[in-house]
């Protein structure tokens, strides 16, 4: 049976491997995979705007880390950074490089004691227009009992980058909503961040429910402009965000419920960014979409809690993931649909928010004993699929595109665009009913006992860790 089973999985990844255009082959990623190069965790995450990017990579020694960035037939500048152990007792190297110039292409190379990486190229926009990938939950898997999982993980969730940047070589960003690692670990980031895509285009990540089973999500983020001054912290991560053309991305972390801050700050944000007509949010819990029974009374609450938020602060398009069903919803105000999104249709000024989920990449969902699971009655568009979903969104001043794909088939099989005439489109300006902050306030309690659950959860993962660590704010 297992001989039989084997010989059918191969067969698969043949076929998929013909139909999939010009795909790293396995033979290349395993002799990549015994390269330093693969395992140092090289990724180059957005800066706070275009003028900056941060940096990350893996160390087995302390030092002062720097990178070294040289502009296209011009000077070589040195940013210094600075570097955390890790739960592992490896070291995570952090820098920042600022002042990049509008429409450059650059070349850099990470140095710490005892390493210096490849030189990596990336390029600064001249203008608003620009094109991302949206994934969600890619789930790069440790497995004890396989010792190729992590390989063949990170060469799947290649595979997707590759696949988007054969179909548009301008894509600049990568959006990733959560669940990047199944059980949370470091070997499993460095697996995540082994695609020497991640090096070229920046990186911004959700932190999702397994992000969270344990600590090594802190030490591998290096994000700009992280909210610290919150009434109820997490220890992992917290909210972010950063303008990217004329959109400002805010990257939530839904596993906190503390509706105080995560209002406080997205009103900031706002506040920060006045000017940018495009508001993106990105966060892992999906409030609309496909149904897992159990998930329903955490996700009406959560849909309590988020969706006043987006109709308060005019939020455009809210990507998500966790429910591993792709769901386009209707534009949405008040918990209601106020319009419809159609296959490859336009929507011009809708007057609420859409919700969007991709598929994951290496925990595909089945269907439910044979059945496709109930859908939130908001939704327009789903697809169900054990293939792997990814999104190349195109932001540009006056419209979002979102062109969805399957690595398998290499095909489009949905687009939509929303398009804005004005900085605030179709979005009511209505006052937030009375009782927002009383369920905001509820979240922020709630958000302080969850810890306890959190913290409990990670010791029994056989994480040692401060309960402290847990309650207080960071
Ligand atoms: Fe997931």
């Amino acid at each position: 049976m297992k001989k039989i089973l084997s010989f059918a999985l191969a067969l698969l990844f043949c076929i998929s491997a013909v139909s999939t255009a010009s795909a790293t082959s396995q033979q290349d990623w395993d002799e990549y995979w015994t390269k330093a190069e693969s395992q140092q965790g090289v990724i180059m995450f957005a800066g706070s705007d275009e003028t900056e990017r941060n940096f990350s990579w893996y160390s087995a020694k302390e030092s002062t880390p720097t990178v070294e960035i040289t502009v296209s037939g011009g000077a070589t500048k040195t940013f210094t950074g600075y570097c955390v152990k890790t739960y592992s007792g490896d070291f995570a190297n952090k820098v920042t490089a600022t002042g990049l110039e509008a429409g450059k292409e650059y070349s850099y190379v990470c140095k710490s004691e005892g390493y210096t990486s490849d030189a990596y190229t990336f390029k600064t926009e001249n203008d608003k227009s620009f094109s991302a990938i949206y994934v969600t939950d890619v789930h790069v898997s440790y497995d004890s009992e396989n010792a190729d999982s992590l390989k063949n993980c990170s060469l799947n969730f290649n595979n997707v980058i590759e696949s988007a940047m054969e179909k548009n070589d301008d894509i600049s960003l990568l959006l990733s909503a959560g669940d990047q690692a199944s059980l949370g670990l470091e070997c499993e980031y460095k697996a995540y961040s082994a695609s020497p895509y991640l090096r070229t285009i920046s990186t911004a990540t959700a932190f999702g429910n397994h992000d969270r089973k344990a600590v090594d999500y802190k030490t591998f983020k290096n994000v700009p402009n992280e909210k610290t001054n919150n009434l109820v912290g997490e220890y992992n991560s917290m909210d972010y965000w950063f303008v990217k053309g004329d959109v400002l991305f805010m990257v939530m972390n839904s596993n906190n419920g503390s509706g105080i801050d995560h209002h406080n700050f997205v009103k900031e944000a706002v506040k920060t960014n006045p000017n940018v007509k495009w508001r993106v949010m990105m966060f892992h819990h999906d409030l609309q979409g496909g149904r897992i029974e159990s998930r329903e009374d955490e996700n009406k609450f959560l849909r309590l809690l988020w969706g006043p938020i987006c109709d308060e602060f005019k939020i455009d398009l809210v990507l998500l993931g966790h429910s591993h069903y792709y769901t386009v919803s209707a534009p949405v105000y008040n918990g209601e649909k106020v319009g419809s999104v159609t296959a490859n249709g336009t929507i011009t000024d809708p007057a609420g928010t859409v919700y969007m989920v991709s598929g994951s990449i290496n925990r595909p969902r089945e269907l439910d004993d044979g059945e496709i699971p109930p859908l939130g009655s908001n939704i327009d568009i789903e697809k169900l699929t054990s293939e792997k979903i990814y999104n190349i969104i195109d932001f540009s001043e006056n419209s979002i595109t979102v062109k969805s794909y399957t690595l398998e088939s290499n095909e489009m099989f949905n687009s939509y665009t929303i398009s804005k005439t004005s900085q605030n489109g179709g979005h009511p300006s209505k006052l937030p009913a009375f009782y927002q902050p009383i369920i905001r306030f509820i979240g922020t309690v709630f958000a302080f006992f969850n810890n306890f659950s959190t913290y409990d959860r990670v010791k029994n993962n056989g994480i040692e860790a401060k309960l402290s660590d847990f309650i207080f704010v960071h």
